[in-house]
């Protein structure tokens, strides 16, 4: 049976004559909820990320009344819930510690729930992966509503980006090229209306990845959250959301392994961040796709650099919508990507881009012309990374991309941030920064830190980039010759754990390796010294984190959440 004939999922909560049906039709009609609402619509859940804590989503109230007008319009019964927010400039120690937590929350909360088909309003960073992390093992009809990027900032004459612009007026500051009260004034003036940050930062890559896996309409990751085309947006994913449930259209039906590679190489394409490795790795895991680190690097890193924005290139993501958005890109890819792959509007992410028009070169390069011939992220092999490394070249210096140079070691977050500005210092900018104790156990929480600021003395003598390398993460918005995502971590063992203070490393991108140039002898007599730290916490959340959580390169999901569960819960409440 299908269409309007087929039994909903909400029909055992509100289709039922007996008491149990009694109590949850009663319960709802504390909200004016009339008869007729329970006459076999779909019921369609709105998972709300808002939270005045996540200022990227603050304006999710309104977008999901507009999700509830599409919802209405189409036939079906909407209710919106709220679910653990996740707010990237304000959590400490970092968000990604709550990532596998937040989408628990959500996973739990639509299975218990008389839900048919799901609408994820999501938009900083984290918000979007623990929503669709939790919605996959589900597995009903689901549709993601992103939350559209900020306006370009706007300072001093020139155009200012989220995040990338702050690591330069960090910088400047910290080198006397700026004054306090500039940088006080730099505030509003990047932050100047709602949405994510509108550089290519990890909340931007979010969106491009979901529109390129196919959980949105067309079009939708560059709208600004200010412009009434994101309202218009979100109304029309309420339409849509009752029609998928009507045809079964399931996201497990979407996320393909051919959507999971067209992800990849639209990554490439838009400059996307790091972080869609972590977060790509736990979508597959949870939806029982197949895929590997060294998938990135096999689909992405020859693929060319199409869109100009920062932290690659120089315009924002305003500049993006208004030159096409990302259909110009899927549709310039052409063979590159599976366009075949089916989408929630029904068609193929192919026919969706069809008519896409560039309306600025400048901003979104042709594959004739491309901004870099090869984007994307290169994975790197070797002692020092035995499981894998990750670098974004586009955002490196080129020279620092074979570079052979001395340690110079911190042991935690804490040492860097006591000793990076001292005078004493041993280093110079052929030194290569390693930092430790930053990964998903050793932070914990994997936090953005691996993109550390170069020693105050070698910024006053004009140094811009150095090697750094770490187990941690780092923001979509920063740019540099960063190593990241070492694996296995510093924490439980991995040879970062084992590099003392002068030991050479030797990086080379082209050859995907990065070496710890110490004798296997040295190696063995050094492991047989090393003892792990003492458990950071051994009560609550964080002691259940630290047991359960994986390593980088197989996504830090929690182990025991990879797969999904389905949606059936076969015994009553009542
Ligand atoms: Fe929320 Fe950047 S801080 S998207």
């Amino acid at each position: 049976m299908t269409g309007q004939n087929r039994k909903l999922r909400s029909a055992d909560w509100f289709g039922r004559t007996d008491k149990t049906g009694f109590i949850h039709r009663s319960w709802m009609k504390i909200q004016g909820v009339p008869d007729h609402e329970f006459d076999g619509r779909p019921v369609i859940g709105i998972c709300n990320t808002w939270s005045e804590l996540t200022p990227c989503n603050s304006h999710f109230r309104e977008l999901a009344d507009m999700v509830k007008h599409g919802v209405y319009e189409a036939g079906g019964f909407p209710l919106e819930f709220p679910v653990t927010s996740l707010g990237e400039p304000m959590m400490r120690p970092t968000t990604m510690l709550f990532r596998n937590l937040a989408s628990m929350d959500v996973e739990e909360t639509i299975r218990a729930n008389p839900l048919d088909g799901v609408v994820l309003l999501a938009g900083c960073d984290k918000t979007t992966p623990s929503t669709v992390m939790g919605a996959i093992s589900v597995d009903l009809p689901t549709i993601v509503v992103s939350g559209g990027p900020m306006l370009n900032g706007k300072f001093q004459g020139r155009d200012i980006g989220s995040g990338t612009d702050v690591w330069r007026f960090s910088e400047d500051l910290r080198a006397g090229r700026m004054s306090c009260e500039e940088f006080s004034l730099a505030e509003a003036a990047m932050s100047r209306s709602h949405g994510h940050c509108m550089t290519m930062g990890t909340a931007s890559t979010m969106a491009c990845m979901v529109e390129a896996l196919g959980l949105t309409l067309p079009g939708g990751a560059a709208i600004p959250a200010a412009d009434s085309r994101r309202r218009n947006f979100a109304h029309l994913a309420g339409n849509r959301i009752v029609d998928m449930v009507r045809e079964e259209l399931k996201i497990s039906q979407i996320l393909t392994r051919e959507a999971f590679e067209n992800a990849i190489v639209v990554n490439a394409a838009v400059g996307g961040s790091t972080n869609l490795l972590i977060h790509l790795l736990a979508l597959a895991g949870r939806a029982g796709v197949p895929l590997e680190l060294d998938d990135f690097d096999r689909l992405g890193s020859h693929q060319p650099l199409l869109l100009n924005l920062m932290p690659s290139g120089k315009y924002l993501m305003e500049d993006f919508y208004y030159a096409g958005g990302l259909p110009v890109i899927i549709r310039e890819l052409g063979d590159r990507l599976h366009q075949d792959a089916v989408t929630v509007n029904g068609h193929s992410i192919g026919e969706n881009s069809t008519d896409a028009v560039c309306y600025g070169n400048d901003v979104i390069a042709t594959l004739q012309s491309p901004l870099q011939k090869e984007a994307g992220i290169a994975v790197l092999r070797g002692n020092l990374c035995v499981d894998g490394a990750l670098i974004k070249p586009s955002a490196a210096t080129p020279e620092l991309m074979q570079h052979r140079g001395r340690a110079v070691v911190f042991e935690d977050i804490e040492d860097y941030n006591a000793r990076i500005d001292s005078p004493d210092l041993e280093v110079d900018e052929s030194s290569v920064l390693v930092l430790k104790r930053v990964g998903p156990k050793g932070y914990p929480g994997m936090a953005e830190v691996g993109n550390m600021g170069l020693p105050a003395k070698l910024l006053e003598k004009g140094v811009a980039d150095m090697v750094r390398i770490s187990d941690g993460r780092m923001s979509g918005t920063a740019f540099g010759t960063v190593v990241l995502h070492v694996s296995p971590e510093s924490a439980i063992g991995g040879n970062l754990a084992l590099v003392q203070e002068g030991d050479e490393i030797e990086l080379d991108v082209k050859g995907r390796t990065l070496n710890l140039d110490v004798s296997v002898q040295e190696l063995s007599r050094r492991r047989a010294a090393w003892q792990p730290d003492p458990p950071h916490t051994e009560r609550g959340y964080v002691s259940l984190y630290l047991e359960h959580v994986q390593q980088a390169h197989l996504g830090a999901d929690f182990d025991f959440l990879v797969g999904k569960s389905g949606s059936a819960v076969t015994r009553d409440a009542h």
